[in-house]
Order: structure tokens, then sequence, then C-alpha cells
């Protein structure tokens, strides 16, 4: 089994050669991500890897059929990026890691409000220069807060029981409702009551037509003044001037943020060498209370584990002709 993995970083080249001691499949490990433009070098390949900012739209895919690729292993669990109505008219199988480390990305989220809050970021870099000044560290207790979870899948689910333990008020909003939460004290409420009740905001649904820009100027209009909101979950949920007019005018307090609506031009790689155009990520670096981190939400070794062998797993389950349990379709 011939397997192109695109947008290879040197950690995930690692963790599949050696897992692969166990699987013996043929990898070719590429720096590049996968589009319509790089699509043509799978020739030769039984399947492709791709990850979360590989775009895998209709051009890529007939691209793909046409040279003979017969998988798409995501080794993420979203799959907002990937064409499958035309995947499927491609005869061309996809199938994901569902569900790598809830609590990764549940434990990120909260590692971001911590650091926003508690200024932790900023007191490390003061004490470092021998400024020992608490002037403008000042947070809140976070104990007695109202959180409102807008997604409780996997992560969502993970994040209320991180909440749970700072005593904390637990609302959530969802289109199918986790009934074991309820015994954990979530309630489920409206998005209207969510916005308007929430102190802290954190987003765990997936990207797609329904959730796209959830937060925007009429959602932001709606929520509690110095509101903070979290999204570790994908970029285009949030509409970045929204948030940006939100900031200037005080009603968002503090924003964090591990996924960007435009990330696959900038994250994931080093830039600090480069002149940055993309002007709104510019005015969100500027912000004294926004801290973005470049989707690393995930990256935990049990995460990188979990991925790895999940994928493995996936591919085999293509060769020998068993259930594709992890696969996604139309
Ligand atoms: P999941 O499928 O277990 O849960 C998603 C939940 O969102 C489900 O309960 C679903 O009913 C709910 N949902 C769907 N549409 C909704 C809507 N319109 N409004 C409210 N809720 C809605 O997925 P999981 O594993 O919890 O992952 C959530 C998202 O987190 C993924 O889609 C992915 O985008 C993101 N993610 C981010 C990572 C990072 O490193 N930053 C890593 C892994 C996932």
């Amino acid at each position: 089994m011939k397997v192109a993995v695109f947008n290879t970083k040197s950690y995930d080249q690692e963790y599949f050669e050696n897992y692969n001691e166990d699987y013996h499949f043929d990898f070719t490990f590429l720096e590049t991500a996968l589009h319509e433009k790089t699509a043509k070098i799978t020739s030769g390949f039984d399947a492709v890897c791709v990850f979360v900012n590989d775009i895998v739209d209709k051009e890529t895919i007939r691209i793909l059929a046409e040279n003979g690729v017969k998988l798409i292993a995501l080794r993420c669990a979203g799959y907002n990026n990937v064409d499958l109505e035309a995947a499927q008219e491609n005869n061309i199988k996809v199938v994901r890691v569902p569900a790598y480390s809830p609590e990764a990305v549940a434990e990120h989220a909260m590692a971001l409000i911590l650091t926003l809050n508690r200024k932790t970021h900023k007191a490390y870099n003061r004490v470092r220069e021998g400024n020992f000044s608490l002037k403008n560290l000042i947070g809140f207790n976070i104990h007695g807060k109202t959180i409102g979870v807008i997604g409780t899948g996997q992560i969502g689910a993970a994040f209320c029981r991180v909440v749970q333990g700072f005593g904390c008020h637990i609302i959530a909003f969802d289109i199918n409702e986790n009934k074991a939460l309820n015994d954990l004290g979530v309630n489920y409420v409206s998005l209207d009551e969510l916005f308007e009740t929430s102190d802290i905001i954190s987003l765990h649904c997936p990207l797609n037509q329904h959730t796209k820009h959830i937060i925007n100027e009429v959602s932001i209009a709606k929520m509690k003044d110095g509101v903070m909101i979290i999204n570790t979950s994908r970029g285009a949920l949030i509409d970045a001037n929204g948030v940006i007019d939100g900031i200037i005018n005080k009603k968002i307090g503090y924003l964090g943020i591990d996924v960007y609506e435009q990330e696959e031009n900038l994250f994931f790689e080093d830039h600090s060498e480069h002149i940055i155009k993309d002007e709104t990520i510019l005015r969100l670096l500027a912000f004294p209370n926004v801290l973005i981190t470049s989707h690393q939400a995930f990256f935990t070794k049990e995460a990188m584990d979990k991925i790895t062998t999940t994928t493995l797993e996936n591919i085999k389950s293509y060769v020998d002709g068993t259930t594709l349990t992890n696969e996604v379709k139309a």
C-alpha cells in the first residue's frame, strides 16, 4: 500500500515511522499541502493521508481518482476540508480519526481561559525582566461563573468535565443533547440564552453551513459585556471582523483562539522572518486581551499515539477489505 502523507511535519514522520514497524506500509512523507495544484504528484499512490488544512475539494478529488488513489485517510477528526460527495462519486473512501484525545483539546481550551484570565504569559515575561509589579495582572475567579458550551460531543463533554472541577454553572447548546451531561449538572438552553448569560463561551461544534460565523456581529451584541470567547474548534466559526469590532467596543473582554479562518497560510509554519500580510491576524495579535495558539490543542503525546495508530488501522482495514469503522460518508 503506497501512501502519500501530505503536510508532513517532523513529529508526524517520527510517529508514523515508529508505529509502521508493525504494518509495513510504503509511506512517502511530503511537506507540501494537498490541493488541486499538488494533487498531480499522487500518481502511483493508492492512498493519501491528509490533515486539517489540506484542501481536498472536487477538483483535487478528480485528479486523485484519475491517478488511481482509492483512499483518503484523514489524520484528524474534522472533515470539513473534504468534498465527501465528490469522493463518493469517484469511488474513493474517506476515513478519519474520530476521537484521538478529546481531553487534549478540552484541556487546551482551559489553558487558554486560565492564561487569558490570570495573564501567566505576561507575568512570566515580566518576572524574567525583574519586573515584579502586579499592575494590570488582575484576573477573576472562574469559580461560580457561567460557562456556555456550544457543541457537547466528545470534546465539548470533556470540556464540561474539566470546567465542573472549577465549580462553574455550565450551560450548553447542541442540536443533539448529551443526556449523560445532565447528571454532571449541565443545563441545555437555547443558543440565544447561552449568548445572553455566559461569562465564558467555548466553541466545540463542527464547522458546517449552520455553524459558519456562529459568532458574528449579531450574536456578539447579545452577549454580556466583557465576555470571554474561546475557539478550539474551527476558525470559520468566528467572523473575525465582527470579533475585532466587539473587542474595540469592549463588548468582548477576552478572546482565545487555537484556530483561525485563514490559518492554512500561516499555522504550523515559522513565519518569524517573513512579512505577514494577513491584516486580520495582525490586528488580532495587537490586542492585549487576545491569545492565539497555532492549532496545537490536539498536540499531546497521547493524541499523537492515537492519531497514528487509528490512521494505520484505518488503512489496514481498507487493505484487508474489512469494515471501515471510521469511514465518513456524504
Ligand atoms: P463530535 O462530533 O464528537 O461533537 C460535535 C458536537 O457538535 C456534536 O454533539 C454535534 O451534535 C454538535 N453540533 C453539530 N452541529 C451543531 C450546531 N449547529 N450547533 C451546536 N452543536 C452542533 O466532535 P468532537 O470530536 O467533539 O470535535 C469537535 C470539533 O473540534 C471538530 O469538528 C473539530 O473541528 C474540532 N477539533 C479541533 C482540534 C484542535 O486541535 N484544535 C482537534 C480536534 C477537533
